[in-house]
């Protein structure tokens, strides 16, 4: 048979069957059921409006494009982020819903680079039964009785060394001081490893080098943040990997040192995770502690100087209680004088709301779920938006004003703050 030919009876074959094809598509679409989507646009083909969505914008407001969007659609909407298609909740009774059905309804999914750069193993990435497991062994380590008597004692002294090294009137960057004092409490609690030690400050040199790339567009290419966070990436985990072996040699030694009441430590005895695993567990729980409070840390110094009654009464709180220590001749910061800044706490929830260190998480619906009349489909993204209800007007009275006050209010009311 000639080529023609053989063209000549495909081309007759697809015309005959398209209409077949036609009524079967038909008849599909019409026997699926109409799904009830939030509204909302889902923009361009694949990229939808991820690029207007993360247009960076004050950490004290919710940005222009959701203003915009909850203006038009409300505060649930439909749109297409992060190449996926997604529901955006600026509502706090869906927020709630999202995460109180974690593990059941949702679950974590944050973009793959986020795996790429934090490991296959970080608990950001993971689901389900592994994520229980690392999660356990991260809350067994951060027992509240370890808080009390490690945690508290090692934020006293490491708040001392910075304190110490402002020499009078100097001009300081908080954000820098901030970010020094995590880095070292993190590493301390994690390695055993000393402020100003080298090989502190040359994993803090790496350290830095590797957030940049974090939180950078995921470009694998030369010269890119993101291919130089990889580079450090490996130098990180190369270091923590030789500071196990160490550890491991130790305590098969016997020959432990009883200062090293680290993570590291805690993760080698009580849990049988593979070496890689530790290695992920450690940097992420780093990168988890540090990028966070040390933002927070320097919001609260930030926020502060516009309320100075807020400053005079956290001064006062803490004579006080220096004052009492004196009298019992006491002189480390202990639980009962944490407990007793009433005060503080209410400054520090009151940075975190109008800070919004963290503004929305990554979800996925795991099932087709229905919410107040709206359907989510199994498989689509969820975005609950914290920053949008700290803000939002009807839960919380002048947002844009710092007022630690409202905290007395809000704690005798018993409403806890989103981000907990
Ligand atoms: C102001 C300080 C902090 C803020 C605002 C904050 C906020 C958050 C938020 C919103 C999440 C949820 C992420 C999600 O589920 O998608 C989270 C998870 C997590 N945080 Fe923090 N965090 C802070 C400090 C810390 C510290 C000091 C540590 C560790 C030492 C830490 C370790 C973690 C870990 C391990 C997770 C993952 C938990 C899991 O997936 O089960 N965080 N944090």
């Amino acid at each position: 048979m000639s080529d023609s030919l053989l063209t000549f009876y495909s081309l007759s074959a697809i015309l005959a069957l398209l209409p077949i094809f036609i009524f079967i598509l038909i008849k599909r679409k019409q026997s699926k059921p109409r799904l009830n989507l939030p509204p909302g646009n889902m923009g361009w083909p694949f990229l939808g409006e991820t690029i207007g969505y993360l247009k960076p914008y004050s950490a004290t407001t919710i940005g222009e494009f959701m203003e915009q969007h909850i203006a038009r659609y409300g505060t649930i909407y439909k749109s297409k982020l992060f190449g996926e298609p997604a529901i955006v909740s600026a509502d706090a009774g869906l927020n709630r819903f999202i995460l109180q059905n974690e593990g059941k309804l949702f679950e974590c999914s944050y973009p793959r680079s986020i795996g790429g750069i934090l490991g296959k193993w970080s608990m950001l990435v993971l689901v389900g039964d592994m994520h229980r497991d690392m999660r356990v062994i991260s809350l067994n380590f951060l027992s509240h009785a370890r808080l009390r008597t490690h945690l508290l004692k090692e934020v006293e002294k490491q708040s001392l060394l910075v304190l110490n090294s402002w020499s009078q009137n100097s001009i300081f960057s908080a954000q820098d001081e901030a970010k020094k004092f995590t880095f070292n409490l993190m590493a301390k609690h994690i390695m055993s490893m000393d402020p100003g030690d080298i090989e502190t400050e040359q994993l803090k040199k790496e350290y830095v080098t590797f957030m940049k790339g974090v939180v950078s567009a995921p470009l694998n290419l030369p010269g890119t943040a993101y291919r130089k966070a990889l580079k450090s990436r490996s130098i990180i985990l190369k270091f923590i990997e030789g500071k196990m072996e160490e550890r491991v040699r130790r305590i098969q030694e016997g020959n432990e040192s009883l200062e090293e009441d680290d993570l590291l430590n805690w993760v080698l005895k009580h849990s049988n995770l593979s070496t890689e695993q530790i290695l992920d567990l450690i940097l992420s729980l780093l990168f988890a502690g540090h990028e966070t409070s040390s933002v927070a840390i320097a919001l609260a110094i930030y926020f502060l100087p516009g309320s100075p009654q807020a400053i005079q009464q956290l001064r006062e709180e803490h004579r006080e209680i220096a004052r009492a220590k004196k009298q019992t001749g006491e002189v480390e910061l202990t639980w009962d004088d944490y407990k007793r800044m009433e005060f503080t706490h209410c400054v520090v929830n009151e940075t975190l709301r109008l800070g919004n260190v963290v503004r929305f998480l990554h979800r996925k619906a795991v099932k087709d779920v229905s919410y107040k009349g709206y359907d989510i489909p199994c498989g689509w993204k969820v975005l609950p938006v914290i920053a949008a209800v700290h803000l939002d007007p009807s839960l919380f009275d002048q947002p844009q004003h710092f007022n630690p006050w409202r905290w007395q209010r809000l704690r005798q009311l018993g409403i806890p703050l989103a981000t907990n």
